[in-house]
Formats: structure tokens, sequence, C-alpha cells
């Protein structure tokens, strides 16, 4: 449904983009994940026409952005990393003014307004001023105005930037409603729980260069393991995070925080009763052990060395 070919875009002799390939199914909600700076807006900049690309193809349903921008433009909904609302003005005159925008009127309008701001759960508050709205709520009205047209994709650009977790919440189920309309979703963020908790696919970008792509696991498999290890100790000698690494016992990355200890570990290898033998010998006392699947955030870390968060 939507192809992006090799894609590549540069602003100056800063390469924004190189060479990003990848493709977002009919019906899928797909996240696109990078920290700040990865190229993220570039791309959705360039995806709705707001920017050309200095090489590569993109093609939504069979059509290229080259030569069939208007009516591709038509298809897309856009919300961009911007909030832009009339502030003066509620929710529903909001809605009926960029409705008007798109060429839409009379009862057609209005029944839509009424269905989106139900949607996205504004209905009560329709007559309040958008400037007493909370982030999460403005945020919600922005994106049932990029809904108005009715688009085929909607394309987030990281909509929960600076709206709190109850909000966030709130945006998360109207985005899962509309995908479960049918509407196909581009959701784009820095925060790894995010795309973990909504997205079954993703392409993660960093410094505008492909880092992974594909299903969660698939991502998660690259990194070559599946669980973390962590470990409550009464006390942390220095160097003792060199002598797990270098027990040959499967630990591929170890970090300390304070008296924490949390190892990722190649399932094949590592054994738990080596791990505590080590322990003992060092004369440490375990307080607690948790083993968990290896999280989105921590193959992120491994693949480019650095956390999302900056
Ligand atoms: N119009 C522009 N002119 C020059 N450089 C630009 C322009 N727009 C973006 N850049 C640069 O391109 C790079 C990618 O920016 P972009 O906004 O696409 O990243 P992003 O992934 O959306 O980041 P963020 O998470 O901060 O929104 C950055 O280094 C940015 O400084
Ligand atoms: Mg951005």
């Amino acid at each position: 449904m939507i192809e992006i070919k090799d894609v590549t875009k540069s602003y100056g002799r800063h390469k924004v983009l190189q060479n990003v390939s990848f493709e977002i199914m009919e019906g899928e909600l797909f996240g696109l994940l990078g920290p700040n700076g990865a190229g993220k807006s570039t791309l959705i900049d360039i995806l709705t026409g707001i920017q050309s690309m200095d090489s590569g193809e993109i093609f939504i349903n069979g059509k290229s952005i080259k030569t069939d921008k208007v009516e591709i433009r038509k298809q897309l909904g856009l919300v961009p990393q911007d909030i832009a609302l009339l502030e003066e003005l509620n929710a529903f005159d909001n809605l009926e003014y960029f409705g008007g925008l798109y060429g839409l009127a009379g009862q057609e309008l209005k029944s839509q307004i009424e269905k989106l701001l139900e949607v996205a759960g504004l209905t009560d508050k329709k007559k309040e001023k958008v400037k007493n709205y909370s982030g999460g709520m403005k945020r919600r009205l922005n994106i049932a105005v990029a809904m108005l047209h009715n688009p085929s994709i909607l394309i987030l650009d990281e909509p929960t930037v600076g709206v709190d977790a109850q909000s966030r919440q709130h945006i998360f189920d109207y985005i899962q409603s509309l995908a479960e309309q049918g509407t196909t979703i581009l959701y784009t963020s820095h925060y790894m729980e995010e795309i973990e908790t909504l997205c079954k696919r993703v392409f993660i970008l960093d410094l505008g260069e492909e880092v992974a792509y594909g299903t969660k696991e698939e991502v998660k498999k690259l990194v070559g393991h599946t669980q973390t290890v962590s470990l409550t100790l009464d006390r942390v000698p220095a160097g003792f995070d060199e002598v797990l690494k270098n027990s040959e016992n499967g630990i591929q990355f170890v970090t300390v925080n304070g008296q924490d200890i949390a190892l990722t570990i190649d399932q094949t290898i590592f054994s738990m009763m080596k791990l505590i033998e080590q322990v003992e010998q060092a004369q440490l006392v375990i307080k607690s052990v948790n083993v968990k699947e290896t999280t989105l955030e921590e193959a992120f870390l491994q693949l480019t060395g650095k956390t999302l968060r900056d």
C-alpha cells in the first residue's frame, strides 16, 4: 500500500535520509522509530509532498507521489509534530473551519464532525475554547482534523510529546479505534514502549539510515538474544560487570545501576546456576532475580549504542 524505495535527502551537505526503504501494508498500524534528528519528520514531509526527495521513489496504492501528488494528498491525513489549531475557537468550530478548507460543507460536514468528536472523546467539550484544552485534548482534536476528509492513511508525527499519561492512553485508544476501522496508520515516535504497545512492525531510523526493520520479534532477534536478567545484590564491587561479561556464560551486555545489574543474555548459552555460583564466589548476596523478554528499547540500545531519549 505504501512503498518507500531508496529515499535519499540532503540539506546542503548534510545527509538527512540515506536509502530509506520500507513498506506499510493496508490497514496496518506501523511504527517509525528514531531519536531526535533521525529524519522522521523529513521522511513524513516527503511522504506528504511538503518536501521533495533527492532520489528514490514512493508509491501509494501503486501511484507515484512524484506524478500523482494531488490524488495522493486526498488519501492522506497528517497530524504534524507541532499542533495547528485555532486557540480562540471551540472544537466544533475548529473542525468546521478545517473542514471548509477541505471543501466540506453542510449536513455532511456536521455529521462528520459529530462522529469525529465522539471517536476523539471530545463531545462533552465541543463548545469549550481550545486554548483551555490540555495538551492531550488538543492532540486528539488535531487527529480529528486530520481525519475530516476520511483519508485511508493517517500519518502521526510524535503525537504524544508533551502529553500526560492518562491523555496518552486516550490518544492510543483513539488511534487503535481508527486502525480497527481500517485506516492505515504510520505512527512516529521516539518512545520505544509506545511502538511496542501499538505496532506489530517497525522501522528504526538513526541518523537518516535504517537500523532495523521488521516485526518487533525480528528486530529483537537481530541483536541475537531475547532475554534480560535483572539482579539486585547487596552491593556491586567495582569491576564485577567485567567479571560477568568475561564469564563465558552468554552474557553480552551488562549495565550496573547502584545495586542493580541488568544482563542481556543469549538464552542458548546462559546458565542461571553458573551466574549464582559466580555471585557466591564473589561473596555477594542476591536480593532478587528477575528474567524477562528483551524490550525494543534494549534492542535499540545495542543496535545503536545509545538510548532513544536524549
Ligand atoms: N529545512 C531544513 N534545513 C536544514 N536541515 C534540516 C531541515 N529540516 C531538518 N533538518 C535536519 O535534518 C535532520 C533530521 O531532522 P528531522 O526533523 O527530520 O528529525 P526527526 O527525526 O523528526 O527529529 P525529532 O525527533 O527531533 O522531531 C536534523 O539534523 C535536522 O537538523
Ligand atoms: Mg520530528
